[in-house]
């Protein structure tokens, strides 16, 4: 083994003896409160029965794509449903994406470039980190929600900037102050970028429409892995920033399309939240009685993430350990991945838990801190 891949098991060594090292697990029995799927939609059959009707109408759902969208990749269910989103999103264009890291990859590696600078709030997705590092921009942070922090760092740059936010952060679960945001941003002629990727389905069809802010923005990222319960994403914008990205995204030319089913499945979950606005009701008459619950939490009300605060890794994984054991599925968030002293257990809220379940939960987590 050479000395540099020894230096991987040192690592690996150091997250063991730390209880912060990452295996992959199969999804165990349980109830839960740690994924991301909202509004239930994952496991939902009427939803399932309406997909497997279409793909029975229709088996060359399932074929493979066989290539790029820009050789033998594209097909009509994919433009119509990019036609479809981008309308019932009120923006000129939506271009799809397999997933949401994706499209992140696209938009932040190939809008800026090295003459640029992107201002981030300290708390985006990991997936505008790595893109920024494809694009060679300038990458400069800016405290969490903080709009004048934002304005400070705006106040002395020269050249173009675009912002990055996301509209709900899952790590704080609370939102950004969207409409404080974009007027600073065009204050300063520069450029926003939304990820809505936790807001998208929990509130309709995110934050920037709900604030029907969708002129005031360069592009928004919404995602179906989470509320849609199914997996892709699409970037909303205009006509001339998708052009742009179909010429020159790599991560968006340089890879095979997905087949039509991904497709449809994601159109059919647009339908399906539309027909369906109790699934978003009862997620909020749950998200409030977890609130009432008397927890201390940083997050926002309304949020369908709620992060408890247990700032020790050992002990985070302990209790995180103890609610297993009692049948309850949290996650736990260690440092490095939030600031030391922030660490967390982080509470998704679905629709279909019940209030037992809520109310139990509470109870252990009180019983545990
Ligand atoms: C804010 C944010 N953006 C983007 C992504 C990536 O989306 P996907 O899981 O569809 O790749 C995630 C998922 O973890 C996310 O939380």
């Amino acid at each position: 083994m050479s000395e540099k891949i020894a230096r991987f098991k040192e690592l690996l060594d150091k997250r063991k003896e730390e209880g912060t090292l990452r295996n992959l697990k199969h999804r165990t029995e349980g109830i839960d409160f740690y994924s991301n799927d909202y509004l239930g939609l994952a496991g939902n059959h009427e939803f399932r029965t309406i997909v497997l009707d279409k793909i029975n109408a229709n088996p060359q759902l399932l074929s493979g794509s066989t290539g790029s969208r820009l050789i033998s990749g594209n097909s009509h269910i994919i433009s119509e449903t990019e036609e479809y989103i981008a309308d019932k999103q009120q923006f000129p264009a939506a271009l799809l994406f397999p997933s949401g890291y994706n499209a992140n990859l696209a938009l932040f590696s190939t809008l800026p470039d090295r003459h640029d600078t992107v201002i981030i709030d300290e708390q985006i997705h990991r997936s505008v980190h790595d893109a920024c590092r494809m694009s060679h921009a300038r990458k400069l942070k800016f405290r969490h929600n903080d709009p004048e922090d934002l304005e400070r760092i705006l106040k002395k740059q020269t050249g173009h900037c675009y912002v990055a936010i996301e509209s709900l952060y899952s790590m704080e679960g609370d939102f950004a102050p969207i409409p404080e945001i974009a007027g600073m941003v065009k204050k300063y002629n520069a450029d926003l970028i939304v990820d809505e990727a936790h807001a998208f389905g929990v509130f309709g069809y995110g934050l920037i429409d709900q604030y029907q802010l969708q002129n005031q923005v360069l592009a928004v990222v919404v995602t179906y892995g989470k509320a849609l319960g199914a997996h892709g994403a699409s970037i909303l914008c205009c006509d001339l920033v998708k052009s742009y990205l179909v010429n020159f995204a790599s991560s968006f030319i340089y890879t095979t399309s997905a087949q039509d089913f991904q497709w449809e499945s994601i159109k059919t979950g647009y339908e399906f939240l539309e027909d369906h606005q109790e699934l978003k009701k009862k997620l909020q008459a749950n998200i409030s009685f977890f609130r009432n619950q008397g927890l201390e939490t940083p997050s926002d009300e309304g949020s369908p993430v709620q992060a408890i605060i247990i700032p020790d890794n050992r002990k985070l994984q302990i209790i995180q350990n103890q609610l297993a054991e009692e049948g309850f599925l949290t996650y736990a968030v260690y440092s490095p991945t939030v600031k030391e002293g922030t660490e967390r257990l982080r509470i998704c809220l679905h629709n279909f838990n019940t209030e037992e379940e809520i109310e139990r939960l509470a109870e252990l987590i009180r019983k545990l801190i």
